[in-house]
């Protein structure tokens, strides 16, 4: 039997490329990109999958030329206004990780009314990292710990008590991390979250991704065997 992930992350890479390769430009990757997240959310949660979680935006994303920053910052709202009624229909609830304050409130508003509308569905939990990076989420949690501390809470912290002050305190681990494009690395995305997880890395690009391709890395993934550092298992 096909053991689905519960948690699967990808890192959504090559929409740039993707448009330079037909003649486009860049901003049409990034729309390509959205519809993108669309058939991938609805593929994953008509598999099973629990949680998925989208790279949209990541705290170094900030140095790309502002046009283009503006740009990725509407997209949320072209997201949410084309397919929030499918999220819907799908019972998928829609959840952010990131630091909410530097968002551009034509983004932060548009998740913030998407995040409310969802907030009692069901189902898949989709969640968009935006303006998300790891070593600023661990750092954030480390500042939020020690201030608990001087509020008087105990300092024998543990791994799991450390894990609910990151961003994902609501969510198992990754089991599968994906990235699209090819690019053998993980630039900074869910590196606590990821520590016993799959890797599979695509050689094509987000806008090409397939719903086979899902069901390929889900396959890969149950051929993979998961030891967690311990042994085979029989
Ligand atoms: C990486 O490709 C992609 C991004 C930085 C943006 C990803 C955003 C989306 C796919 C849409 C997000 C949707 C919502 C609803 C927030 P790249 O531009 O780095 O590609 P390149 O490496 O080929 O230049």
């Amino acid at each position: 039997m096909t053991k689905i992930p519960a948690h699967i992350a990808i890192i959504m890479d090559g929409n740039g490329r993707w448009a330079k390769e037909k003649g486009k430009m860049r901003y049409e990757g990034h729309l390509a990109g959205v519809k993108k997240v669309r058939d991938i959310a609805i593929h994953a949660s008509d598999m099973g999958v629990r949680y998925l979680t989208l790279y949209a935006f990541s705290t170094e994303n900030w140095k790309r030329p502002q046009e283009e920053v503006d740009y990725i910052m509407s997209l949320p709202k072209i997201f949410f206004a084309s397919y929030l009624k499918e999220l819907m229909d799908n019972d998928i609830k829609v959840t952010m990780l990131g630091k909410m304050e530097k968002i551009p409130k034509v983004a932060s508003e548009i998740f913030k009314e998407a995040i409310a509308k969802t907030k009692d569905n069901k189902g898949m939990v989709l969640s968009f990292a935006v303006n998300y990076g790891s070593h600023d989420e661990i750092v954030t949690a480390c500042k939020e710990y020690a201030q608990d501390v001087k509020n008087g809470r105990s300092n024998d912290l543990t791994v799991d008590e450390f894990s609910r002050y990151l961003y994902t305190r609501d969510m198992p681990d990754v089991d599968l991390m994906i990235r699209t494009s090819h690019e053998l690395r993980l630039s900074n995305f869910l590196l606590w979250q990821i520590a016993y997880s799959e890797l599979i890395f695509l050689d094509r690009y987000w806008p090409d991704m397939q719903d086979s391709d899902l069901d390929d890395c889900i396959n890969e993934y149950n051929m993979r065997q998961r030891r967690f550092g311990g042994l085979d298992e029989g």
